[in-house]
């Protein structure tokens, strides 16, 4: 039997990262986007960090001008970003937990940890009509209070499971049984995080799991491949391990 459809976000900040280690316009995320969309993108994810390291707002004004997909816009919980997010009216937000420091996203968000503060902000995001998801750890008190926070989607990080190098094992369970529970729960799940051509399949095959976003590895490929084969070799892959 084979599995529904599953959407690829193509997340497009490291060509944003490449154009901003010479400050010019070259090479632009947009232009990238637009691509990867001709590749079979479903959706473009974009990260806007505090620190504005990886796309800038007029990056993300002009993402919202020219997709023809949903853009997914990935922020930190926190008032600025809520406004920006408001004003630009994206598809959907993605909430993520940020540190200055860091290289990449590490960890999820701790939903259960601070509910009253993420279901304040999930509100007023929904109030603007923006669909709301929560990337968290593959936990089930985390889902659990996702889905008492009021976001209608969570994203499950994949971190752990390709840290751990994909495949069957504890992490993978973990990414099961937390994507079961969202299901019983009534969010749609999403997944990403370290995702690539090795260990996207067992993931890519999780019934219940509706969206993946992936970028880094697809951006590194691309260097060989270019993008739109990177992309469809992703596809493919998605697709072989749905049935
Ligand atoms: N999903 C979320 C919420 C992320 O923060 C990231 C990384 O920015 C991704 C997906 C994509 O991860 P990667 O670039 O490792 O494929």
């Amino acid at each position: 039997m084979s599995l529904s459809y599953q959407r690829l976000g193509i997340n497009i900040d490291h060509v944003a990262t490449v154009r901003n280690a010479r400050g010019g316009q070259h090479p632009d995320p947009v232009a990238a986007a637009l691509l990867a969309e001709k590749a079979g993108a479903d959706g473009i994810t974009a990260h806007l960090r505090e620190d504005r390291r990886h796309i800038q707002d007029d990056d993300a004004r002009r993402l919202m001008a020219a997709l023809k997909t949903p853009l997914n816009l990935e922020m930190a919980a926190i008032g600025e970003m809520v406004d920006i997010a408001i004003g630009l009216k994206p598809h959907a937000c993605c909430l993520v937990p940020e540190k200055r420091s860091e290289r990449t996203t590490e960890g999820g968000l701790d939903v259960a940890g601070d509910l009253a503060r993420i279901s304040s902000v999930s509100a007023r995001l929904k109030a603007a009509g923006i669909r709301v998801s929560l990337f968290i750890e593959p936990d089930p008190k985390q889902v659990d209070a996702a889905g008492k926070a009021g976001a209608p989607v969570i994203e499950l990080h994949t971190g752990t499971y390709a840290e751990a190098g994909g495949g069957e094992g504890p992490e993978l369970e973990r990414l099961r049984a937390a994507a079961k529970l969202a299901g019983e729960l009534g969010l749609e799940c999403h997944a990403g995080h370290g995702l690539t051509y090795a260990n996207v399949k067992p993931v890519a095959a999780i019934p219940n799991i509706a969206e993946l976003n992936i970028g880094h590895f697809l951006m590194g490929e691309a260097l060989f491949v270019g993008l739109e084969a990177s992309i469809k070799e992703m596809r493919r892959l998605m697709d072989e391990a749905r049935g």
